[in-house]
């Protein structure tokens, strides 16, 4: 018996990275999964292979960023497997060269970012709601980011966008806790998906290293299988809550790291 048994679940930006992870994983744990992603050729492909394994599994387009596309995107899922008990509202993003410090930053990626990256969340939840409260309660997960936690020299814009889906997220597991409907975040420290590695140089994946309490970086499969436990009845009473996963990132004394290495000298 898996731990999502049955459970009809849509996953936003599931063609990759942690979207891809968490949409496997569902699967394999027994859920069935519509997987959405701009990247549509991706998806049908993250769909077939959960199907040559034998589960369920749809792809189709989605863009985030527009209202209709995801209103679509959930009627779709309620017509292929007749509800949607799990919604992983998980599309973000940013532009390093445009999301810069508070003054240079341009105007339009903010207003991009807040539209992907928030107003998504708050979409793809209002749309959903109804169909959950008539299957008697659901499980809503969002992607936040540590940047919505901690500053940064540039991606104001991104931790903003972010820091919003945190509070959004107990917002929705407020006003609709009594309908059984549960609303958690997972707040993704860095983890080694495709457009990490891509946007990283070695050296830079060396400072992350450096500050991680744990020896090693975050893979997909760290979200997934968080999201997997908030999805499942073994998060019942957990709601309103965003889960940290980042390797002990954020933990200590900022400090640290530079002390023992004056130590050592
Ligand atoms: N990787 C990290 O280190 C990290 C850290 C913190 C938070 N996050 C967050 O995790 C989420 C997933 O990131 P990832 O690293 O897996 O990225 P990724 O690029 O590997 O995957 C993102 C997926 O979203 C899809 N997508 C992009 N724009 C879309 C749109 N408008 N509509 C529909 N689909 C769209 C892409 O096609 C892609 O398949 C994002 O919200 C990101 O902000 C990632």
């Amino acid at each position: 018996m898996g731990r999502v048994m049955d459970k009809v679940a849509l996953v936003t930006g599931g063609a990759s990275g942690i979207g891809l992870s968490s949409a496997l994983l569902l699967a394999k744990e027994g859920a069935k999964v519509v997987i959405a992603d701009f990247n549509v050729d991706g998806a049908k492909a993250a769909a077939q292979d959960i199907k040559s394994r034998g589960g369920e599994a749809v792809g189709i387009f989605l863009d985030a960023g527009d209202e209709n596309s995801i209103k679509e995107a959930i009627k779709f899922t309620v017509k292929q497997f007749g509800t949607i008990n799990v919604l992983y509202n998980n599309v973000g993003s940013t532009n390093l060269k445009k999301d810069l410090d508070v003054v240079n930053m341009d105007l339009d990626e903010w207003d991009r970012l807040m539209n992907l990256n928030l107003k998504s969340v708050l979409l793809g939840t209002r749309f959903a709601i109804p169909h959950m409260i008539k299957a008697g309660g659901g499980s809503i997960i969002n992607t936040a980011s540590m940047a919505g936690f901690f500053s940064d020299s540039i991606r104001s814009a991104y931790g903003a966008s972010k820091a919003g889906v945190v509070i959004l997220t107990k917002y929705i597991a407020t006003q609709y806790g009594k309908n059984k409907i549960r609303c958690n975040a997972v707040a993704p420290g860095l983890i080694l998906t495709p457009a990490a590695k891509n946007n990283m140089t070695p050296e830079v994946l060396d400072i992350f290293a450096k500050f991680n309490a744990l020896p090693y970086h975050g893979e997909p499969e760290d979200i997934g299988n968080t999201v997997v436990f908030l999805a499942s009845d073994e998060s019942k009473f957990i709601t309103g809550q965003t889960i940290q996963v980042e390797g002990g990132h954020y933990i200590a004394n900022p400090s640290i790291a530079d002390f023992e290495d004056y130590m050592k000298k």
